[in-house]
């Protein structure tokens, strides 16, 4: 049997609607940030609670017009984890500050709020928590950080749309929230998209104007603040209004292989990490486990048709496009480990229980033969 990493046949289903969305939309002038992109801007309002949703190009342009919208500028700090993609330090430098990078948990690999008080400067200007794979990060403790030391929190919740902690939805758990909908996402488009949430006023009007070069969307070619072509064509926003419809249905399907794995995996004990458990309130867009014999349990599932995928070979200081923001303060351990020993096993919603089983079976068979 072969497992794909990434299932080729994501979009089978909605041929016609892609086909009838690029026709309709494509080809008139109501291409972008029209009834679409408004119905999918409520949708998300309502599926998260927040007071404003500013759908963007990106989950990129997401964290960079939400870090501008929330004062980021020049000569700021901004405290990201180390073991993340690359936007979390990318679009902070694109703004002309500084990220500082932190270290992560052991168990989730997302930030540790017990590192970010020690690299907080007087230059410190916001704090940008990423959460990853199917592991929020722990915002209380942020929180109460920021408010303590006068800073905004912008969640990166680009990969956990759907989540939710303490009750409340993910992308609400700071200041201002962003989403990605890449392709292979939990809600993917077809093509690239994000979404933008806030509670705060200022912030989304902000948003707003900075996604459409710094235009308020009532009067053209008037620029109140520079801004960006960021925004969301009505092709891209029409399908995922159909996603967002089914997106529960799709994060149940996730949830349910993610138990499996976690139940039949459990018997490994200490010889792999799986994610903490725990179904409420996780958006499974990665099931990574962490083992100390990553590379050798790689190569042993591709042999059996398991494809599987490394989310990130590299802590971001120790690449070369961000190897003038590492800092000989740095306490890296924990997320040098994960780089090291993260390998993320394959997840999709209409994967069978057969597909399921044989990958559970591929990383038991490794483990009998090591
Ligand atoms: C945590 C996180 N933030 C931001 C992004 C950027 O999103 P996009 O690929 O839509 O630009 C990604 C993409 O994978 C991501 O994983």
């Amino acid at each position: 049997m072969t497992i794909p990493f990434f299932p080729p046949d994501l979009f089978e289903a909605d041929r016609p609607l892609i086909h009838d969305l690029v026709f309709e939309a494509g080809t008139t002038n109501r291409f972008m940030l029209k009834d679409h992109v408004a119905a999918l801007e409520d949708g998300f309002r309502r599926a998260t609670g927040a007071a404003d949703a500013i759908a963007v190009s990106s989950g990129t342009f997401a964290v960079l017009v939400a870090l501008k919208a929330a004062g980021v500028g020049p000569g700021d700090e901004v405290i990201v984890q180390a073991y993340c993609c690359q936007p979390v330090a990318s679009q902070v430098i694109a703004l002309g500050a500084t990220p500082v990078f932190v270290d992560v948990t052991a168990d989730t690999m997302v930030m540790d709020p017990a590192r970010v008080e020690e690299r907080i400067t007087p230059r410190t200007r916001a704090i940008l928590p990423a959460h990853l794979f199917s592991c929020l990060v722990d915002m209380a403790p942020l929180r109460d950080i920021a408010r303590r030391h006068g800073l905004v929190i912008v969640e990166d919740a680009c990969v956990q749309q759907g989540a939710t902690q303490d009750g409340v939805a993910a992308g609400r758990l700071g200041d201002v929230g962003t989403f990605s909908f890449f392709q292979v996402k939990a809600m993917g488009g077809c093509g690239e998209g994000g979404m933008i949430v806030t509670d705060d006023p200022e912030i989304g009007r902000r948003c707003r104007m900075l996604r459409n070069h710094g235009q308020d969307g009532a009067t053209r070619f008037l620029h109140h603040i520079i801004g960006f072509n960021s925004r969301m064509d009505e092709i891209m926003a029409g399908f995922l209004n159909h996603r967002l419809a089914r997106f529960d249905d799709i994060l149940r399907s996730r949830a349910r292989i993610a138990a499996s794995y976690t139940e039949r995996l459990s018997v490994l004990g200490n010889r792999i990490t799986l994610p903490p458990p725990g179904v409420e309130g996780r958006c499974y867009y990665i099931y990574a486990v962490q083992s100390p014999d990553r590379d050798a349990l790689r190569a042993f599932l591709l042999d059996r048709g398991i494809a599987t995928h490394i989310y990130y070979p590299r802590i971001l200081p120790h690449q070369r496009a961000f190897a003038a923001y590492a800092d000989p303060r740095d306490r890296l351990d924990t997320a040098i480990r994960a780089a090291r020993q993260n390998l993320a096993l394959p997840i999709y919603p209409h994967m069978t229980d057969a597909q399921a089983d044989a990958v559970v079976d591929g990383v038991l068979a490794f483990h009998t033969r090591h």
